[in-house]
C-alpha cells in the first residue's frame, strides 16, 4: 500500500514494549486526509526520520520528554510538501521541516515548521547531517568535549549521523580520531571514507585489547553514543581531565533491568575524581536550541569545502517503518535511517 490522495496512513503505538520492540507494538492504520481550517496549511510526508530516542518515547517511564500514547501516532521529524495552504506564509508545493510524526498527512498552524524553500537541494539532509543528528554532534562535541588538535577522541556509532559528523568534525579540529562500530564493513567505511584514524569493530572478542592499542596516548574526549561495553573499554583509558559529553546510550534502551554485577559504581566515581573527568549530559533541543545557526553556518560550510561526508541509509515505504526502527536500536542500518514515505513530486 502506497501514499494515496485519498486517505492518511498512519503508524500507530498499539502497546508498550517490554524489553527490544516488535512488530506487534506498532499498528498501520488507515483514516481520512484532515481538511486544514484558517491558518492552517495540509502537508504531505515525504520523508521521514527514524531516531533512537523514539524507543524512550514508547515507554512511560521517567524521561525529558512525554511518552507517545497508546493508540497515539508515534512522533518523529518529517519533510514534507504543503500540499494546501490557508496560512498567509506558506504556498502550495513548498517544503518544510515538521513534526507530523509517522503518517502520510498532517495539519500544522505553521509555529512548528521550518521553511526549506521551494526547491531544496537535498530535501532529506535537513533530518541529518543539517538537521537535529548533525547539530547534536557539533555541540556535545565543541561546546562540552573541547576538542583540541593532537588530542585522541573516541566516539562509537561511527558510521551514524551523529557519529559519524562527530568523528569528522574532530578531524577539521585536528584531534586523533578512533571509532567504534559494529562490523567490519562500517569499519573500513570509518576509515576510507569518513577519514577517521582508525576504527575497531565492538564485536570482535578482543574488542577492548584493539582499543587500547588504536589509543596509544589514551583518550580525551569520549562522546558516549552507546555506553554499556563500549564505554567499560574506554574507562581505563581516559586521560586526566578527560571530557566526556553524555549524548546517548543506546546499548541500555531496551534493557528491562539493570545489567549483571559486579557493581561498578564505585570504580566510576573514584575515575572520576582521580582523572577530575568532566561527563555532562545534554539533550539538543532543550539545551542548545539558540546556536542552531552558528552550527548551520559551519556544516554548510564543511559540506560546501567536502570536508564532511553524509550517508543516508533510505529505506521506501511508510509500512516499513516499524521494521526499520526495530533494527536501528540492533545496528543493522548503516548511515542515517530515513524513510521515504512519498514521491517528491506533487
Ligand atoms: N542527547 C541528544 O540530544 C541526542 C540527539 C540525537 C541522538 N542522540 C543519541 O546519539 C546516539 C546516536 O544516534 P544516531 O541517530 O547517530 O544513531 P545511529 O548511529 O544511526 O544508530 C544507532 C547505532 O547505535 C549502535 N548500537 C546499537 N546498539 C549498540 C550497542 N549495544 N553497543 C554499541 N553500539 C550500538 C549501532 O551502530 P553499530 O552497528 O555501529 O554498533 C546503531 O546503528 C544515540 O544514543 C542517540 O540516542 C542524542
Amino acid at each position: 500500500m502506497t501514499q494515496s490522495t485519498q486517505s492518511n496512513r498512519r503508524v500507530v503505538l498499539a502497546s508498550r514494549p517490554h524489553g527490544a520492540p516488535t512488530p506487534a507494538n506498532f499498528r498501520l492504520e488507515e483514516q481520512a486526509i484532515p481538511t486544514p481550517a484558517d491558518g492552517q496549511v495540509l502537508l504531505r510526508t515525504v520523508y521521514l526520520s527514524l531516531d533512537p530516542y523514539m524507543r524512550g518515547r514508547m515507554s512511560d517511564g521517567p524521561s525529558y520528554a512525554e511518552p507517545v500514547a497508546v493508540d497515539g501516532v508515534m512522533v518523529g521529524a518529517v519533510v514534507s510538501r504543503v500540499v494546501e495552504s490557508k496560512h498567509a506564509k506558506f504556498a502550495k508545493g513548498d517544503w518544510v521541516l515538521a513534526n507530523s510524526g509517522w503518517q502520510d498527512y498532517a495539519l500544522s498552524d505553521g509555529t512548528d515548521l521550518m521553511p526549506l524553500g521551494q526547491a531544496p537541494k537535498n530535501p532529506s539532509c535537513a533530518l541529518g547531517i543539517l538537521g537535529m543528528p548533525g547539530f547534536t554532534a557539533y555541540m556535545g562535541l565543541l561546546d562540552i568535549g573541547k576538542p583540541k588538535a593532537g588530542e585522541t577522541l573516541v566516539v562509537a556509532a561511527a558510521t551514524g549521523p551523529v557519529g559519524a559528523t562527530v568523528g569528522q568534525i574532530a578531524k577539521i579540529k585536528g584531534c586523533r580520531v578512533v571509532g567504534v562500530a559494529g562490523g567490519v564493513e562500517k569499519c573500513r567505511y570509518a576509515v576510507e571514507v569518513q577519514g577517521f584514524d582508525a576504527c575497531i569493530d565492538h564485536h570482535a572478542p578482543d574488542f577492548a585489547q584493539q582499543l587500547a592499542q588504536a589509543c596509544p596516548q589514551g583518550i580525551d574526549v569520549y562522546y558516549e553514543n552507546v555506553g554499556g561495553k563500549v564505554f567499560d573499554a574506554v574507562l581505563p583509558l581516559l586521560n586526566t581531565k578527560a571530557r566526556i559529553p553524555v549524548c546517548g546510550v543506546i546499548a541500555n534502551y531496551n534493557a528491562t533491568a539493570l545489567p549483571p554485577g559486579p557493581d561498578r559504581l564505585a570504580l566510576l566515581m573514584s575515575t572520576i575524581l582521580i582523572k577530575r573527568l568532566t561527563v555532562q549530559g545534554f539533550i539538543i533541543f532543550d539545551d542548545y536550541a539558540p546556536r542552531y545557526p552558528e552550527f548551520s553556518a559551519d556544516m554548510q560550510k564543511w559540506l560546501a569545502n567536502q570536508q564532511i561526508t553524509y550517508r543516508e541509509d533510505l529505506v521506501t515505504g511508510l509500512a516499513n517503518a516499524p521494521e526499520a526502527f526495530i533494527g536501528l536500536l540492533q545496528g543493522s542500518n548503516f548511515g542515517k535511517l530515513v524513510i521515504q514515505v512519498g514521491p517528491e513530486e506533487q
